[in-house]
């Protein structure tokens, strides 16, 4: 099996390769002065079967994917399996109003054009995944997460709202704590509610667990929330962190003493690999 890195997953590329002992394929990219991208493939992968792992997140990158996914295909490739990290615009998975596209389907019909399988990481609904034309399958991040947390003698998980409750409940289990969740309203991209309830955190280290923290809004409100209730300490856990504008200042001001995410968006909080999760996909080959 060959696996290529694209640049927004070159470590997951180098992690996979290392516990497949697959081949990391070498590639060579470049921008044409007025910034379009160009991309090739330097090793023979023809009758191979190839493995591109790209988060589809910003924009530019769904377009490298769609160059490496056409690359691979001109290169005569036997399969081709997309390892998306992180799917960008899943969470516009409806019109929510008349006139708008269903973006996440717009975006998993294009991958699905050149590609014979796509695997990804805690898609924001599960059901996301018939979007694609092809088998589409995904992992979930909350075990490598609960696995770390775990070291953090935490007592009680927190799923900021019912979307995450699964989340909360999966990674307590992990860590053999109590878990709870809050009742989340958003009014807008950047403004949400959150519903008074009484949380049992007196004295308690508390983390926060969700699949993206974008702009820290609802991690921010939780944790002031959580501080009213007395928590000791609020510890901030996502799969995906996209962390945009003034998040991290915003968490850290709320009081978050720890911000973690893992690496399908690679940054300075991706304490967490997500590795071990899409291997399993691959062990018989
Ligand atoms: C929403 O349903 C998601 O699970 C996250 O809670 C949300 O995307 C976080 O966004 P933000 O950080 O902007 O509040």
């Amino acid at each position: 099996m060959y696996i290529i890195g694209g640049t927004t997953s070159e470590k997951i590329a180098k992690d996979l390769c290392k516990d497949l002992e697959a081949s990391l394929v070498k590639t060579t990219s470049k921008r044409f002065p007025d910034d379009e991208l160009y991309i090739r493939i330097l090793d023979d992968i023809s009758k191979k079967h190839v493995v591109i792992i790209q988060t589809t997140y910003p924009d530019q990158k769904i377009i490298e994917l769609f160059l490496l996914q056409d690359a691979v295909k001109e290169a005569g490739a036997k399969k081709i399996t997309v390892v998306i990290p992180y799917l960008g615009y899943a969470r516009q998975d409806k019109k929510f109003k008349d006139g708008e596209p269903v973006s996440a389907k717009a975006i998993a019909k294009l991958i699905s054009l050149n590609a014979d399988k796509v695997i990804t990481v805690d898609p924001h609904k599960e059901y996301i995944l018939d979007f694609f034309t092809i088998p589409a399958f995904s992992c979930s991040a909350v075990p490598e997460i609960a696995k770390y947390l775990k070291r953090k003698k935490i007592d009680m998980i927190l799923a900021p709202d019912k979307g995450a409750l699964d989340r909360a409940k999966k990674a307590s289990t992990i860590i053999k704590c109590d878990f709870d969740y809050m009742e989340k309203t958003r009014i807008d991209g950047e403004t949400i509610e959150i519903k008074p309830k009484k949380l049992d955190a007196e004295n308690k280290n508390v983390a926060i667990i969700d699949d993206i923290i974008s702009t820290g809004g609802t991690m921010a409100k939780s944790i002031q929330h959580l501080k009213k209730n007395g928590a000791k300490k609020v510890i901030v856990s996502c799969t995906h962190g996209l962390f945009a504008g003034d998040a991290i200042k915003k968490l850290k001001s709320a009081g978050a003493i720890e911000i973690i995410s893992t690496d399908t968006i690679q940054g300075p909080y991706s304490k967490v690999k997500i590795s071990p999760q899409i291997t399993p996909f691959f062990n018989n080959y």
